[in-house]
């Protein structure tokens, strides 16, 4: 399946979308020397931040996007590097100090299988540090969803109707306590964001949760499906000016 994510739409709220990344990184304790390890880590660009804050020795940013990976050269060396890669095979031999991600476990199915491979990826102290949206509920996402269950789209998906894999936090915390955590801190925040409009929701949606719909359609099919998501969704949102998106989020940090 083609890659559909694009650093440009993606990068188009990249201050908004950068916050819940600091606050994240807030909660890892530096590991002098250490290995990390960045999964799904788009451009790069925050990776390298990660890598200098933790004082990682050798860090790895893997991601199965190359038109991400493209722009990524430029925040490499001084121990950073770039894999290209899946997360669905994450099985690492030498075991890291820091797993981190974020933004982009909500990609990988099956978190049950998925958080224990993590922990298994995890050196005797080592750190997990994750962040996902929890915004499926809002009807930026629901209308999404409902758009692929009409014609043309459905026929064109065959019936594919994305399904968010994120638990809530609670079966997070027991996951992790059930992994052997010590410590866990583990959490849902709202992101207030102010958009220029009710119509800027698209452009936001339109850079990370439709490039799934986007990559399993044909290219001329898009702009149609794009057309009726915005109308209904623009008849069901408030038509305010600053338009207030509130974004919901799931950080979850972990020390085994
Ligand atoms: C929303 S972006 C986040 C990028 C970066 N971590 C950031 O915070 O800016 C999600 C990233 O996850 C990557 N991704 C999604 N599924 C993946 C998988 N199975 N394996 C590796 N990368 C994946 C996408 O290619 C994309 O670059």
């Amino acid at each position: 399946m083609a890659s559909t994510w694009n650093p440009n739409q993606y990068n188009r709220f990249q201050d908004e979308r950068s916050k819940p990344f600091h606050d994240l990184l807030a909660l890892v304790q530096p590991i002098p020397g250490g290995r990390a390890i960045d999964l799904g880590c788009g451009t790069g660009e925050l990776t390298k931040v990660m890598h200098e804050r933790v004082q990682a020795r050798a860090t790895i940013g893997l991601d199965n996007s190359e038109t991400m990976l493209d722009k990524s050269a430029a925040f490499a060396g001084r121990g950073l590097t770039f894999k290209l890669g899946t997360i669905l095979r994450f099985a690492p031999r030498t075991p890291f100090d820091l797993i981190f991600s974020n933004a982009a476990l909500q990609w990988v199915d099956d978190h049950e299988l998925l958080f224990e491979r993590l922990a298994a990826g995890l050196a005797a102290g080592g750190q997990l540090a994750v962040q996902m949206p929890l915004n499926h509920d809002h009807a930026s996402h629901v209308v999404a969803d409902a758009v692929a269950g009409e014609e043309p789209f459905a026929t064109a998906l065959k019936g594919y109707v994305r399904r968010v894999p994120v638990e809530t936090p609670e079966w997070y915390a027991e996951k992790l306590d059930a992994l052997g955590f010590a410590e866990m801190n583990v959490r849902m925040q709202v992101y207030p964001q102010h958009l220029g409009g009710p119509e800027d929701v698209v452009e936001w949606v339109k850079g990370a949760y439709l490039t799934d719909y986007q990559s399993r359609m044909p290219a001329e099919l898009f702009p149609a499906y794009l057309a009726r998501y915005s109308e209904r969704l623009l008849a069901v949102l408030a038509d305010r000016r600053p338009y207030f998106y509130p974004y919901k989020r799931l950080l979850l940090w972990g020390r085994k």
